[in-house]
């Protein structure tokens, strides 16, 4: 439904987005993930048309809205700061670009309440936006927004502002939200807890271009460039290369000295230098080398962090090395695993977990 064909912006030297090509299909609840000024928000001031492309297609249905102003694209956008009109009620603000483009009172009356009662706000249609909390700043915001059933919404970082929890719940309701009335939403995040959460697809972005897109699944577990590995979630980094590979599997070396087997990964071939990940909570401690898993190395523990639900040990390999391991407290209780500082373990892991680059 939109697609963006090798999209660029530049500013003077700075290439905010360098030739970005996607497709976003109609109804998807797309998100662009990524840091701090890696062009996120440029990219959705260009499908807006709040910007204008230095260079590539931005097409909706095929068509290419070069040349439409932004109130003629069928596209609204819910930014971080809410950016409603302080002096109007929240009738008036959701009202507003209803009344702009001149719609029947009655109807006005029956749209706005309808996107109240979409975003659970029925009741406070009187108040000022100064008399809501953060949270439902933002609802007003997003339902100002519905109410013009545009094809496509644009939210830039809309639950930055919120406190964790309330970000939390808030989110939730969004993803059940966009599920009910079918609009294309193109969702920009630094967050990458909130992207996997939320995403039918993501775009990890980084430096103006885009990594990897990709269902959440595939990008947790296929990353496929070292950046998006390290940037979702965390990661175990090994330098190696590809020892043997026959039909079955595959042999690394690991750090010039481990050899450790992995579930066959496409194109290698012998010499070929990788870089092998592997997430902490696919790695176990282990007393003795392994027996159910395939892979062992050994390593001393030097540091544990107790996270709640979880234990973090971080282990030096004897190539000075550190190496985190992720354990489930629970489990570990039931099946009495305690772990002495200073001692060596076996780090192990099963020859089908963990993600091969090649490099
Ligand atoms: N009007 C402008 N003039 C010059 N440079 C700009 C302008 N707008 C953005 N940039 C630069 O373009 C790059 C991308 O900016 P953008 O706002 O798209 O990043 P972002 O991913 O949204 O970041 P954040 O997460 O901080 O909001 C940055 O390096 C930024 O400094
Ligand atoms: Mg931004």
């Amino acid at each position: 439904m939109l697609e963006l064909v090798n999209l660029t912006k530049r500013y003077g030297d700075v290439v905010a987005v360098d030739r970005v090509s996607l497709k976003v299909e109609q109804g998807e609840f797309f998100c662009l993930l990524g840091s701090s000024g890696c062009g996120k928000t440029t990219v959705l001031r260009l499908i807006a048309g709040f910007e204008k492309r230095t260079d590539g297609r931005i097409l909706l249905d095929g068509r290419d809205l070069a040349d439409d102003p932004p109130h003629r694209r069928d596209v609204n956008t819910v930014f971080q700061s809410y950016a409603l009109f302080p002096h109007l009620t929240v009738y008036e603000n959701i009202a507003y670009g209803l009344r702009v483009r001149k719609t029947a009172r009655n109807e006005i009356e029956g749209r706005v309440g309808d996107a109240l009662a979409l975003v659970g706000m029925t009741g406070l249609e009187r108040r000022f936006p100064d008399q809501l909390s953060g949270g439902q700043q933002q609802r007003v915001a997003l339902a100002r927004a519905l109410v013009n059933r545009p094809r496509i919404l644009l939210l830039d970082e809309p639950l930055s502002a919120l406190d964790m929890k309330i970000a939390e719940q808030t989110r939730l309701e969004l993803a059940a939200l966009q599920r009910q009335v079918g609009i294309t939403f193109i969702y920009v995040t630094h967050n990458q807890t909130e992207a996997l959460a939320l995403a039918d697809r993501i775009a990890v972005m980084h430096n103006g271009v885009i990594e990897q897109c990709g269902t959440p699944g595939e990008i947790y577990d296929h990353p496929k460039t070292r950046f998006v590995a390290d940037f979702i979630g965390s990661m175990n980094f090994f330098d190696g290369c590809v020892a043997s590979v026959s039909d079955r599997d595959c042999q690394l070396r690991l750090w010039d000295r481990w050899d450790v087997v992995v579930d066959k990964p496409v194109a290698l071939a012998a010499g070929n230098p990788v870089l092998f990940c592997l997430r902490p909570e696919q790695l176990k401690l282990s007393l003795l080398p392994p027996r159910d898993f395939e892979n062992g190395i050994p390593g001393t523990l030097r540091r544990t962090v107790y996270q709640g639900d979880a234990t973090l040990y971080l282990l030096e390999l004897r190539n000075g090395r550190i190496v985190t391991v992720s354990q489930n407290n629970y489990l570990a209780r039931l099946s009495r695993d305690f772990f002495d500082l200073g001692d060596e373990y076996q780090i192990i892991w099963s020859r089908s977990s963990g993600e091969t680059i090649r490099v």
